[in-house]
């Protein structure tokens, strides 16, 4: 029977030192050292699920897993994300999920929240077949959706948060944060929750919900059901004056997001994390062909995503949030301008690291897939 308990301290050290990784090379100590306990880790994080709690059943199950990462992990911020990584059919794929929990130390137990998407390898495994025992693989926690406020500081700032679908997650994460480390009402410090589900049924956290709705904790909690749109007038009754004004989080489906970047304008209050890939628009103007330098191919140029374009040339590169986020797509330009999709810059330097998931070739370009 394998030990699960951590490596000490100082072994971790000389583990992680750079002679051992020499000598270990080209496998590395976190090779070994896994063969040994998956548990054990030098640099690499992964963890073992101990917990899967069903949340909704449905056509989109959703399912919260709890994970007792390698002493590697640094924790997280509320608000973060983490790259799961699965070994399914033996080829390794990697998606982004949310973390659930509210913010972790190092070393401390936390929960993702998975939605199981139709066409979603990973998140359909971890909600139908995940098991107390499966390893995963992760990145360290990453993203930029968090909280600068503690709750211990005295503030009258007016937090708004504003979720859609599974893009409750990060916005539990800021809650449960907030009201484990004492956020109330006592400093006038109030926090308008607004979200959008599709049904009660489809709602997640439900119970939860009702319980921070019900308490007296400064946290006014809107649900919405069926086809309720965002709205700004609406908003603004909720909170009572100007939205514009107060630090804002928004999670959710692209169509949400886009209306409340609308109804923000140019805010620098507004805060934005998209939990699945918004559709980007086709460059239906696009011309030129897209050479991929490894395969030895090419192809017309149809405007849309460089990764988009490789696999419709039936390459396989490897992706992950398709959103821009993870970089796990980052491939080298050798040639060409490409247009980032998200924000329309472009860039023409030759010899230059792309993200090829939000990436669409301006004219004629080669990369080195
Ligand atoms: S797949 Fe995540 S940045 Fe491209």
């Amino acid at each position: 029977m394998t030990s699960t308990a951590a490596l000490p301290p100082l072994a971790q050290r000389v583990l992680g030192s750079r002679l051992l990784a020499s000598l270990t090379s080209p496998h590395g100590v976190d090779h070994y050292l896994r063969q040994i306990n998956p548990m054990w880790a030098a640099t690499d994080v992964r963890a073992r699920v101990v917990d899967v709690t069903r949340e909704t059943d449905g056509e989109h199950p959703v399912a919260t897993l709890t994970l007792e990462p390698t002493s590697t992990w640094r924790g997280h911020r509320s608000g973060q994300y983490v790259q799961v990584g699965l070994e399914v059919a033996g080829r390794r794929t990697t998606r982004c999920f949310s973390i659930s929990s509210a913010a972790s130390l190092p070393g401390e137990r936390f929960t993702i929240t998975v939605r199981a998407h139709e066409e979603g390898i990973v998140s359909k495994y971890l909600v139908r077949e995940a098991q107390p025992g499966l390893i995963l693989h992760l990145s360290q926690a990453e993203g930029a959706f968090t909280v600068h406020e503690s709750a211990a500081t005295p503030t009258n700032n007016h937090l708004v948060m504003i979720s859609g679908g599974s893009g409750i997650t990060p916005v539990m994460s800021h809650i449960r944060t907030f009201l484990r480390d004492g956020y109330d009402d006592h400093a006038q410090r109030k926090i308008t929750f607004v979200h959008y589900a599709r049904s009660p049924e489809d709602q997640i956290f439900a119970e939860e919900l009702r319980e921070i709705a019900a308490a007296d904790n400064g946290i006014t909690v809107h649900l919405r059901y069926g086809p309720h749109l965002f709205d700004a007038d609406e908003l603004r009754l909720m909170v009572g004056g100007d939205y514009t004004d107060m630090d804002t989080w928004v999670c959710g489906p692209a169509g949400l997001v886009e209306l409340v970047q609308e109804a923000y304008g140019d805010s620098p209050r507004l805060r934005v994390e998209f939990f699945k890939p918004p559709a980007f628009a086709k460059d239906d103007d696009a011309e030129g062909t897209l050479a991929f330098n490894l395969a030895g191919s090419t192809a017309s140029n149809d405007g849309s995503s460089i990764l988009e374009q490789a696999e419709a040339a039936g390459l396989t590169p490897e992706f992950g949030c398709r959103m821009g986020i993870c970089f796990s797509c980052t491939s080298r330009k050798t040639e060409g301008t490409v247009r980032n999709i998200l924000t329309g810059e472009t860039s023409s330097l030759p010899d230059e690291d792309v993200r090829i998931c939000v990436s669409a070739p301006v004219g004629s370009c080669a990369v080195d897939l």
